[in-house]
């Protein structure tokens, strides 16, 4: 090894050690399982397999082509469809490959604004300017930190988008998909739902159901609450019954791949499958925790004195909450956190306009529950955020009591116990 190299392999380590004390609450992030993290090492990482499992442009696919079928086959399971498309490498490439398949430079979309919740890849200066889309934003109701039903109704009639799509990264209460996905058809729109940060509570059957409530695609990301390799997927539940239907899913296929992927990350496709039969045995009691210490923490960091959003709705019904720090304070509030080890992101919250300079913090839980976590718990996590935020406490204090809190939970739940990756986290 030369220093380049060892100064790598020293800060990855540093890395390790230091989130190992700390309470990562980041909530696009989780931990995938040692089984999974296993397959990220193996020589699949090595190889190219453009194409589909038996039609391939590369030689050399057999065990490849068994492993991604079966991770097609449990991506329906787990989604109860008959369409899943698991070769995307991210959320934001699962999008902008559905848009390049869905909708041609110039066509409009509707979409939430990002003060609102919205991903970047839903905007006009990220992934739907990337297709040349415009972009015109739905009517938000901050109140109840969702979308204004009637007046996107109306919206959607006027504007009649290419695609109307749904789905947020300040994502706290369900989409009311039912009631607008029918006036969407009706305007001629597709209907696409971007649940990357919701996936592991949808396939865990706790926060809403978008294939059921009219979406024709569902896209996401594999890692956030479905707590795989980082990754994107493509979901359906079109049949592909009529020639028309066929067509539809065909552009959908072709959007992945050529459209943005061309070698689709074997490695991450092997961990994605593991990741799903883990899911499909664990994922409705591991949903329901994260949900449970999500409106736990709402509720103690109220009772502490935060400006926790929607307290009327009870806080949250997903693995998030939003709390307001005050006007532009969202950074300081984040990089406060960051000194005694408790790791969020600022957010942006309704009425901002400043990205790099926000007003919230978004906190989300799904990681504290992997590593077994509960309501108890989550009342301690709510005392240290008002050490650190009310009580002006010494971080490197907070830093030995959040450091006290980790010790006993270092090991990942909700997961098969084979895996040699818990050289890195045990496993429970
Ligand atoms: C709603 C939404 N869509 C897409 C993405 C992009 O996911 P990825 O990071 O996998 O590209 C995110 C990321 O947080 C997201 O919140």
């Amino acid at each position: 090894m030369n220093e380049d190299a060892e100064f790598v392999v020293e800060n990855v380590k540093e890395h390790h050690r230091w989130f190992q004390s700390c309470l990562p609450m980041i909530a696009s992030e989780n931990l995938i399982s040692p089984l999974a993290r296993e397959m990220l090492i193996t020589d699949f990482c090595d190889r190219y397999a453009e194409g589909h499992p038996g039609k391939r442009y590369y030689q050399g696919c057999i065990y490849v082509d068994r492993v991604e079928l079966k991770c097609i086959e449990l991506a329906k399971k787990l989604f109860r469809c008959s369409y899943a498309d698991v070769r995307a490498t991210s959320g934001t490439v699962a999008n902008i490959g559905v848009f390049k398949a869905l909708a041609k430079p110039g066509d409009r979309i509707t979409a939430l604004n990002t003060a609102e919740g919205a991903h970047i890849s839903h905007a006009k200066f990220g992934g739907a300017g990337v297709r040349g889309l415009e972009v015109v934003n739905y009517p938000f109701d901050s109140k109840n930190m969702n979308i204004d039903v009637d007046e996107t109704v109306k919206l959607i009639n006027e504007i009649k988008p290419r695609i109307a799509l749904f789905g947020q990264s300040v994502y706290l209460f369900p989409t009311p998909l039912k009631e607008i996905a029918d006036a969407a058809h009706d305007a001629g729109s597709w209907v696409v739902y971007d649940g990357a940060h919701v996936l592991g509570l949808i396939a865990g059957g706790k926060f809403q159901d978008p294939l059921r409530e009219g979406a024709d695609v569902v896209t996401g990301s594999t890692h956030k609450t479905l707590p795989g390799p980082q990754g994107g997927i493509v979901l359906s539940d079109h049949k592909g019954e009529t020639e028309e239907d066929k067509k539809f899913l065909k552009r959908l296929d072709s959007g992945i791949f050529p459209g943005v992927v061309s070698n689709h990350h074997l490695h991450h496709m092997a961990a994605k499958a593991v990741a799903f039969a883990e899911h499909i045995e664990y994922g409705k009691k591991y949903s329901e925790q994260i949900i449970r210490n999500a409106k736990a923490l709402g509720q103690a960091m109220h009772e502490l004195g935060f400006d926790v959003f929607c307290e009327h709705l009870g806080f949250t019904e997903s693995h998030q909450i939003v709390v307001g720090v005050g006007e532009g304070k969202g950074r300081e509030s984040a990089e406060s956190l960051e000194k005694a080890n408790i790791i969020v992101n600022m957010n942006m919250i309704p009425g901002d306009i400043k990205p790099m300079n926000p007003s919230g913090l978004r906190i989300g839980v799904q990681e504290l529950t992997r590593i077994g976590m509960k309501e108890k718990e989550m009342k301690d996590v709510a005392g240290l955020f008002k050490n650190v935020l009310i009580d002006k406490a010494e971080p490197e204090n907070v830093k030995k009591r959040v450091a006290e809190l980790r010790r006993n939970f270092n090991n990942i739940h909700y997961c098969f116990k084979e895996g040699e990756a818990h050289k890195y986290y045990k496993i429970a």
